[in-house]
């Protein structure tokens, strides 16, 4: 297959923790579920073929977690995708207990994350997880614990890498005594940078940056939104200019713009093919200054 065919190699490749090479433009799964996160999406149908989709477009990072739905999104994606394609690397989560729509709750007690580890395992349908992140620390348990059990899956051959979400670079650093930390996943965008520091950190240390919530929960895919005008002049869609101003931003960002649908992700899996020159990098963030 051409590049134009699978445009999201034309992000480029980053190697997670040094040995797991994925396009740089991704997919995340959350939208994939029912309001809330909760249960079933809508069209169950459509969530399948946006799977299916994004690894025909080239992507092959998609980041889900046991959280959404519950296992909901991990359902589908065992059902579009299963057997999996040999260069998908799949990013799952463990440490949020969910109590009910739009509830979410930290528990790193270590035998509830070994549990969740051994259900995902399950649901997705594999032998290992390539990358397991602690979705939060829980600040009721010593993070040499949580992170302690991790390892402990890792040796056992149930976790190829461990990844850590909305953390310090404190807790990166405190969390890296106890074990081999390869990546971070933090909310950044164009109008959400409060995760800077932790981002030059990563940067510094080749650490995969994983940004949620990349369009700012679609506030910059909006027609008429902050990136409109800029959108206009590029011929570009806004949730392109959004992703390919993450592009530029680090070589070790690895964006997974969500969507629960096949039109809005070949929007945005085509703006791994836009190259922002310096000046345009800073145009975009005075628009949403
Ligand atoms: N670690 C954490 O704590 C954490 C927290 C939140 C999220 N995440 C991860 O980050 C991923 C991304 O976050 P997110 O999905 O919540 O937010 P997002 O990617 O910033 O935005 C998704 C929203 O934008 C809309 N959208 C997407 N593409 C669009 C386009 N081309 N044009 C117009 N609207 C568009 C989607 O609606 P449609 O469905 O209609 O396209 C959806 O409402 C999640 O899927 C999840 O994997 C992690």
């Amino acid at each position: 297959m051409t590049s134009s065919e699978r445009p999201a190699a034309a992000s480029g490749t980053f190697s997670i923790g040094g040995d797991l090479p994925v396009n740089r433009l991704g997919y995340g799964a959350m939208q994939l579920t029912g309001p809330g996160v909760w249960g079933e999406p809508k069209d169950p149908d459509e969530a399948v073929r946006v799977l299916r989709r994004a690894v025909e477009l080239g992507v092959t990072f998609i980041d889900t977690a046991d959280a959404y739905g519950p296992f909901v999104a991990d359902h589908l994606l065992k059902k579009a995708l299963h057997p999996y394609p040999a260069d998908l690397v799949i990013a799952t989560k463990a440490g949020f207990a969910r109590t009910g729509p739009g509830q979410w709750v930290p528990i790193g007690r270590p035998e509830y994350l070994r549990q969740q580890v051994e259900l995902s395992l399950r649901h997705l349908g594999l032998d290992r997880i390539d990358l397991l992140q602690l979705h939060r620390i829980d600040p009721k348990v010593p993070l040499a614990d949580q992170v302690g059990e991790l390892a402990a899956l890792q040796q056992e051959g149930k976790i190829r890498h461990i990844g850590l979400s909305e953390v310090t670079v404190a807790q990166v650093e405190e969390a890296g005594k106890t074990a081999t930390i390869a990546s971070v996943q933090n909310m950044y965008n164009l109008a959400r940078r409060d995760a800077e520091p932790l981002l030059e950190y990563a940067t510094a240390a080749d650490l995969a940056f994983i940004p949620w919530f990349p369009l700012a929960t679609g506030e910059l895919a909006r027609p008429g939104g902050p990136l409109a005008a800029a959108a206009k002049e590029h011929q570009a869609s806004p949730s392109q200019l959004a992703l390919a101003w993450l592009l530029k931003r680090s070589p070790v960002m690895l964006p997974i713009p969500g969507t629960s649908s096949v039109g809005h992700l070949e929007d945005n899996v085509d703006s791994a093919t836009i190259e922002l020159d310096d000046a345009e990098f800073a145009v975009l963030l005075r628009a949403v200054s």
